[in-house]
């Protein structure tokens, strides 16, 4: 009787998805947990992605659920418009429950953690983020979790003076140490339709006359679009290796040539000019208070400026920012995208927040 190769559920969605590679991915034997049954063919995986109504979570979302994968997310926002209804089984954070959090965890091959919080607030601070974040990786060890995919943000560091990329490192090292399987992804700025900066620098130059960069406005930045991201998410799912990369795009821009590409391409071609930070950053503040949002924080400016969102590695997408624009360019930033707005309000979705 021929001997049927049966491959880890991983494999074969990693395969799907990338049908040029021929890397070997899961072979069973490596996985005793995942065993396909054997009469009943393969058993597919269970997936847990954090935030899957928000903005990178949905796009992961709908990769695993066109291969046909089962997906629960963990969310703030159970309620939050989603094109997934009833395939996506949704269960709360419960950060300071831990049974509780392990036990949603439970059966699952793969968590794909997004979750984070982009500045301290009245409402939320890194260092809670950093503290959940520890108490979902212990949950994920206990439940058994064979893997996780983890997003980080480029060049963090436990030495930063920036709590952002300072909590990242932490946060780095705790899965490094944890011993599970793991993939890091790091990316710089995420752009596709949800996304935040790009569209409000769109919106911005749309609005008025010039636009202001902080100090000189060379410091780089390397935007990947956000399916790309999901799709590098969803293979590094089904690899084995420990790994870290940086998930950045085709495109390298200074600050200044960002805006004046999407300026152009929008058709709101504007001069750019140098300010001071303390300038920009008052200018942003005066925009979040019209707009009821954080526009941009002192720290982002800072990691900006320190060129943070610049890596020297090869790049991880292939969409390019400037033809993706081109293609967005009678929507992007007709309104403005807010962060606090998505954190207030948990039931539309970010499409019109
Ligand atoms: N977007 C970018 O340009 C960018 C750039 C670099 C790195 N990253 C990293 O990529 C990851 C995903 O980012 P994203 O833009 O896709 O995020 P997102 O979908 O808006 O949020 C991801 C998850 O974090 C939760 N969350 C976000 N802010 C929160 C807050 N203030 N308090 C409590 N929970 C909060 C969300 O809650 P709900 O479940 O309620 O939605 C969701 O579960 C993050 O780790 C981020 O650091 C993003």
């Amino acid at each position: 009787m021929e001997k049927r190769q049966i491959y880890h559920p991983l494999t074969v969605l990693y395969r799907a998805l990338n049908p040029n590679e021929t890397a070997s991915g899961f072979p069973v034997s490596n996985l005793v947990t995942c065993m396909a049954e054997p009469r009943r063919g393969l058993r597919m995986a269970t997936h847990v992605v954090t935030g899957a109504f928000g903005y990178t979570g949905k796009y992961i979302t709908e990769r695993l659920l066109a291969a046909g994968q089962t997906v629960r997310t963990l969310t703030n926002s159970p309620d939050r418009a989603n094109p997934f209804g009833e395939r996506v089984a949704v269960h709360p954070f419960n950060f300071d429950k831990p049974d509780e959090l392990a036990a949603s965890l439970e059966g699952a091959e793969v968590l794909y953690n997004t979750y984070w919080v982009r500045f301290n607030h009245r409402l939320f601070t890194h260092a809670e983020a950093v503290r959940n974040t520890l108490t979902l990786f212990e949950a994920a060890k206990r439940a058994g979790v064979l893997r996780i995919v983890h997003t980080s943000i480029t060049n963090p560091s436990e030495g930063s003076p920036l709590e952002y990329f300072r909590g990242k490192a932490v946060l780095e090292r705790a899965l490094r140490e944890s011993g599970m399987s793991h993939a890091i992804l790091r990316p710089t700025v995420i752009f596709g339709k949800e996304d935040i900066l790009v569209n409000n620098i769109a919106w911005t130059l749309r609005r008025f006359p010039v636009f202001g960069v902080f100090g000189a406005g060379n410091y780089r930045l390397q935007p990947i679009h956000v399916e790309d991201f999901a799709d590098l998410a969803v293979a590094q799912a089904g690899r084995t290796e420990d790994t870290t990369i940086d998930a950045i795009g085709p495109e390298t821009f200074t600050y200044r040539e960002l805006a004046m590409a999407i300026g152009a391409i929008i058709g709101c071609p504007r001069p750019v000019v140098s300010v001071p930070k303390w300038f920009g950053y008052g200018a942003g503040w005066v925009i979040g208070k019209w707009t009821g949002d954080v526009t941009i924080t002192r720290d982002e400016i800072e990691g900006l400026m320190a060129d943070l969102l610049y890596t020297g590695s090869p790049p991880a997408g292939k969409t390019h920012l400037t033809e993706w624009t081109r293609e967005h360019a009678d929507t992007l930033g007709k309104r403005y995208a807010s962060e606090v707005a998505r954190r207030v309000d948990r039931r539309s979705g970010y499409g019109s927040l």
